[in-house]
Parts: C-alpha cells; sequence; structure tokens
C-alpha cells in the first residue's frame, strides 16, 4: 500500500518505519503523503491505540527534507511545501489523541529532527544525532522546528543549534531534554514499545486528555487551565472514571474500555 513506509501493528501499537535507507529516509512528497495517510490511520483505526515513529536501516532515522526536491522552489513553493507538511503530518502528530512517539535511530537532522519533535516525546538510540543544518543550505526550518526546538529545550540552546547548524548526540540531547530516554540501538524499539504498552493500558480518554491539555501549554488560543479543568471534568462522565475509581475500591486492576 506504501511505497516509502512499512508498517506493523501488534498489541495495538503501530510501528511506521520510513523506509529510504539509500537517501537516509529523507522526507520526500511521497513520504510526507504517505506519512499522512499513516497517521490518519493511526489515528483513526480503533484496533490502534498508539504509533511509533522510525527509519530504516541503522545509520538514519531521516536525514531531513529531500534536498534535491528544493531546487524548483520559490518563495510560494516553500511556504505551500512547508504548510502542506506541517497540515498533513507534523500537526496532526502533535495533537493526535492517540500516543505517537519517535524512536530514533541515527541521523534526525532537519525535518528528521521536527518529525521527532512533532512526536509526544522521543527515545533514542545511542548512535542518534540530532540538528537543524538548514542555515546550511541559506534556510530555517519549514516543519515547526524554530517552535518546537524552543519549548522543549529552551530558547538559548535552541538558537545556538538553529544559528550553528550544529548537530549533538544522543548523551546531549537527554541532557537537554529533547529525548527521555537514550538505549542501544538492539534495544530501541523494544523500550519504545514496553512504555507504549504501560501507556495503552491506561484510560485512553484519559491518555487523549493528557495530550490536549499539555499541548494547551503551547497554543496561544487557549488558556491551558481551562482546557484542564474542562477535560478532567468531562473525564467523570466516562465509564472508565467509574471503572478506574471502582476498581482501586475494589483493590483489583482497572478494566477500562475507552468509553
Ligand atoms: N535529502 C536528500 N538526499 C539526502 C539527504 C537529504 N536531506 N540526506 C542524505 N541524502 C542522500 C545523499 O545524497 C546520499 O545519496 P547518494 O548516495 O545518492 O549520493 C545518501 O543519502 C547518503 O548520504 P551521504 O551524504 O552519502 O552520507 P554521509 O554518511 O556521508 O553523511 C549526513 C550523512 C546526514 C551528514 C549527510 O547526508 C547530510 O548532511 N545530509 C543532509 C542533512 C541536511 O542538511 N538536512 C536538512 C535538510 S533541510
Amino acid at each position: 500500500m506504501y511505497s516509502c513506509l512499512l508498517i506493523q501493528t501488534e498489541n495495538n501499537i503501530c510501528t511506521i518505519t520510513i523506509n529510504r535507507p539509500d537517501k537516509l529516509n529523507a522526507l520526500n512528497k511521497t513520504v510526507i503523503e504517505e506519512l499522512g495517510s499513516a497517521i490518519d490511520e493511526v489515528i483513526n483505526n480503533t484496533d490502534i491505540r498508539s504509533a511509533i515513529i522510525t527509519g530504516s536501516g541503522a545509520k538514519a532515522f531521516v536525514a531531513g527534507a529531500d534536498i534535491s526536491e528544493f531546487a524548483s522552489l520559490d518563495a510560494s513553493g516553500g511556504k505551500a511545501l512547508a504548510q502542506k507538511g506541517q497540515d498533513l503530518v507534523f500537526s496532526k502528530i502533535e495533537t493526535s489523541p492517540k500516543p505517537i512517539i519517535a524512536a530514533v535511530n541515527g541521523f534526525a537532522l532537519g525535518g528528521g529532527c521536527e518529525l521527532a519533535m512533532s512526536c509526544h516525546f522521543r527515545i533514542a538510540a545511542d548512535n542518534a544525532k540530532f540538528g537543524q543544518p538548514e542555515v546550511n543550505l541559506g534556510l530555517i526550518p519549514g516543519y515547526g522546528g524554530t517552535q518546537r526546538l524552543v519549548q522543549l529545550i529552551g530558547k538559548g540552546r535552541a538558537m545556538e543549534l538553529l544559528m550553528t547548524g550544529n548537530m549533538i548526540d544522543a548523551t546531549t540531547a537527554l541532557q537537554y531534554g529533547l529525548v527521555n530516554h537514550v538505549v542501544s540501538q538492539e534495544e530501541l524499539l523494544t523500550k519504545a514499545k514496553s512504555i507504549l504498552e504501560l501507556i495503552n493500558s491506561k484510560a485512553p480518554l484519559a491518555v487523549a486528555g493528557c495530550i490536549k491539555a499539555a499541548n494547551a501549554v503551547f497554543d496561544e488560543s487557549k488558556n491551558g487551565y481551562a482546557v484542564e479543568i474542562n477535560s478532567f471534568g468531562e473525564l467523570f462522565d466516562t465509564a472508565d472514571a467509574k471503572e478506574g475509581a471502582a476498581a482501586f475500591v475494589e483493590k483489583r486492576k482497572a478494566n477500562f474500555s475507552g468509553k
């Protein structure tokens, strides 16, 4: 069904692998369109509870937007490219009510770093390298990198990475808070899956509420505290909140239905 993605769903966890290893999984037009469809599938398929995005091969997660597609672009083409990518993929991942995490297996540069940052959180293999090298091409990030890098690692560190185009290794990314865990390359997917299995055992609507409220911090059109109050209140009307409280009182494991 996809020419540039491999999709595997197991235990309600969908693993999306970007599969252009000969081009270090660079994000060309097809990858962006296919990622958009795959994220729609994650959100809409009731058999899927959460997802992992990773890259094919041992070298790269994603080495950026496909630079070979830049040659023909002018100002309006550049804006359209950024807008389409943000709408189809990056914003959709960020606002997905189901958790989507990045398992970063090597270079995460430019659009690759931006893709990882649009995910709800990131796990890195010890060979991961992060950077926004667009300045080397006379450009800036266009898939939300200037915004999410500041959100995740703070303005000073983000400014330095953006303006120098320097890469940081996995240990530095961990120290900066860009990634939550660094593991060996062999352990990367196992670690990502074990965290998602734990999240999948929780009430799905509560998990979705966490994502929505935490995202509201960075949405100027919303008052995050009001979003939290509203979601907190609405969850009391769910069967899962009743099941959670009943299970606690009855000293048993909750059996959540997602309703
Ligand atoms: N777009 C298109 N093709 C890319 C790419 C990108 N962002 N990144 C890597 N590739 C391709 C290379 O052109 C090469 O293809 P070829 O074998 O047909 O020549 C292949 O992937 C392997 O890359 P190569 O540069 O030979 O590997 P390397 O180990 O020497 O260097 C990097 C790895 C990641 C340091 C280097 O590929 C690089 O700097 N990539 C661009 C990163 C970037 O600027 N990203 C932001 C884009 S906005």
